[in-house]
């Protein structure tokens, strides 16, 4: 079974796609129901796979959810922290609150769900995780401070987990996409050419080569970008 939070959408939904039409059984995570049950109708999972609303920011909200998995399917097989939000602005033109919310999501909301998820996991002594970081987890662009922000804080945070984690059977594979063509450009202010961007097939493609890799060896993490260069 597959917990994707940001299932809804963009790279949660593709990768939910492709995670079902491996036989995985579905439990995705996002604020609206409704784009949830798209992606599981996609997926062709109505039956082996429920749609849950939850704010991953929220930690009681995310234990519930992590109650009904543990409940229904005893550990994750995979799961893919997928939800995340995007923000433009200038340093000093940042408002605080918009600064805290981004790293409530991106970083906070992600330590909240693998920590709900893992004590299962790891007792069952298997499963995997795929982190959605970002090429601003690696590099800095004027304007994304909270993003970036919120991406290094990850890598630092899968980074830990990674070491911690060894010798448990839970693995980890870091995915970090540069700017790829989902929705979450839609509200980001900017004339960005969205063809020139990744499609998120691609992003699954790399999933999939980790998935697909011979047992014996770890993908540890898989970087991949606009052929153009960063945008
Ligand atoms: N697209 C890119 O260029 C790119 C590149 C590198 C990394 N990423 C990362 O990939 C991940 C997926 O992004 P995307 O591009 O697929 O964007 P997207 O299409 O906007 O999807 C983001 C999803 O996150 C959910 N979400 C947002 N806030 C949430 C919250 N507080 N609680 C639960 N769910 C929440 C949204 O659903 P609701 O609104 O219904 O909650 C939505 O389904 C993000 O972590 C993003 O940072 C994206």
């Amino acid at each position: 079974m597959a917990v994707v939070s940001g299932g809804g959408s963009g790279l949660g939904r593709e990768i939910a796609v492709e995670l079902g039409r491996r036989g995985y059984d579905l439990v995705l995570l996002g604020r609206r129901q409704p784009p949830l049950e798209e992606t599981l109708a996609l997926a062709g999972a109505r039956e082996a796979g429920v749609a849950l609303p939850c704010d991953v920011r929220d930690a009681e909200a995310v234990e519930r959810c992590a109650g009904e998995v543990r409940a229904r399917w005893g550990a994750a097989d995979v799961v893919v922290p997928a939800a995340g939000v995007g923000a433009i602005a200038p340093f000093e033109q940042t408002p605080p609150d918009d600064f805290a919310a981004l790293l409530d999501t991106n970083l906070t909301g992600v330590f909240l769900l693998l920590r709900a998820l893992l004590p299962a996991m790891k007792e069952r002594g298997h499963g995997w995780i795929f982190p959605l970081l970002s090429v601003a987890a690696r590099r800095a662009f004027p304007g994304w401070a909270a993003y970036c922000a919120s991406k290094w804080g990850l890598r630092g945070l899968i980074e830990v987990l990674r070491e911690e984690l060894k010798g448990t059977g839970v693995r980890i594979t870091a995915l970090y996409p540069g700017a790829t063509d989902t929705p979450i450009w839609d509200a980001l202010p900017g004339d960005w050419n969205r063809a020139a961007m990744v499609p998120p097939r691609e992003v699954v493609r790399a999933l999939s080569y980790a998935l697909d890799a011979d047992p014996s060896t770890l993908v540890e993490e898989i970087q991949l970008g606009p052929a153009g260069g960063a945008l």
